[in-house]
């Protein structure tokens, strides 16, 4: 069964309300009405506009670090001035309506956090707790916004105390994800009745396995996404649209609440 629909269709509505345990993975979409530009999407998305390979890999960063951090620098202060969208506050309130919910998210922001979700899985990192690229301490960044021009300037990393440069708290392309999350993220998909698909390509390996890994273990698989992707034939029903209208509909429809 794979049907794409505008409007939130009842027998989904249904499974929702019946579920015991849910998976809410999220991509950059999920992001996107808080003003947070995806990777992939045409003119807006960050690989349209910067070469992953300059930027996003551990060969980028021992050639030019300056380049590098300047640039996490820019998304670090583009999460600061964002909010969290009405996807995150639904995702947040429909912990409070199911009897198990786990967020599993590609995203370096902290946007569900403040929308109030805990315990999420960030499988891809955080741009908020850079490290030690020597030792592997965490950084404390200094409060306050930094204010940095569009697409970032060059900027010298921190210096750890071990003498180590800082590096962004992110997976490049090229590392492996944090071990715990991934295992975590794995059996949550495994174990789910209902799998959210929200505001992704599916197209970055390991974490674009997740859909699969729930709908062969027999949880309906729900997309939410405006255009189609790799993970449609996953997906028991795909909901066409932006995630900030149709997660607070969702809801509504299944629960009366409004996020
Ligand atoms: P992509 O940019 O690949 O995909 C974003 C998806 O969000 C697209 O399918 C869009 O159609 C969809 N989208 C856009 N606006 C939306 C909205 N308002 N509501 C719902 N969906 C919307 O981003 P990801 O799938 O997150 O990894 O990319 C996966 C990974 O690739 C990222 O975590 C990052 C990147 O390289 C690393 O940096 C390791």
């Amino acid at each position: 069964m794979n049907r794409n629909v505008a409007t939130i269709p009842q027998d989904l509505i249904a499974a929702l309300k019946k579920a015991k345990h849910v998976v809410v993975f999220t991509g950059a979409g999920v992001s996107a009405e808080s003003g947070i530009p995806t990777f992939r999407d045409s003119l807006t998305g960050l690989w349209e506009r910067f070469n992953a390979e300059d930027l996003a890999t551990p060969g980028a960063f021992r050639k030019d670090k300056e380049l590098v951090w300047g640039w996490y620098e820019w998304r670090r202060m583009k999460v600061l001035q964002a909010q969290p969208n009405p996807a995150h506050i639904a995702i947040a309130a429909l912990a409070t309506l199911v009897p198990k919910l786990t967020i599993v998210t590609q995203n370096v922001d902290d946007l569900h956090e403040r929308a109030g979700s805990t315990d999420v899985l960030h499988l891809h990192g955080s741009l908020h707790s850079p490290r030690c690229a020597t030792c592997g301490q965490a950084h404390i960044l200094p409060p306050g916004i930094p204010v940095e021009p569009e697409g970032g300037r060059r900027l010298s990393p921190p210096v750890c105390i071990c003498g180590g440069l800082v590096r962004p708290g992110v997976v490049w392309f090229g590392e492996d994800l944090p071990v715990r999350e991934l295992r975590q993220a794995f059996e949550a998909a495994q174990k789910c009745d209902v799998l959210f698909a929200i505001g992704t390509s599916g197209l970055v390996q390991p974490a674009a396995r997740i859909p699969s890994l729930a709908k062969q273990a027999g949880a309906c698989v729900v997309q939410v996404n405006p255009t189609s992707t790799g993970l449609d034939r996953e997906c028991t029903w795909s909901v066409r649209g932006a995630a900030g209208e149709i997660m607070p509909n969702l809801l509504q429809a299944a629960f009366g609440r409004t996020a």
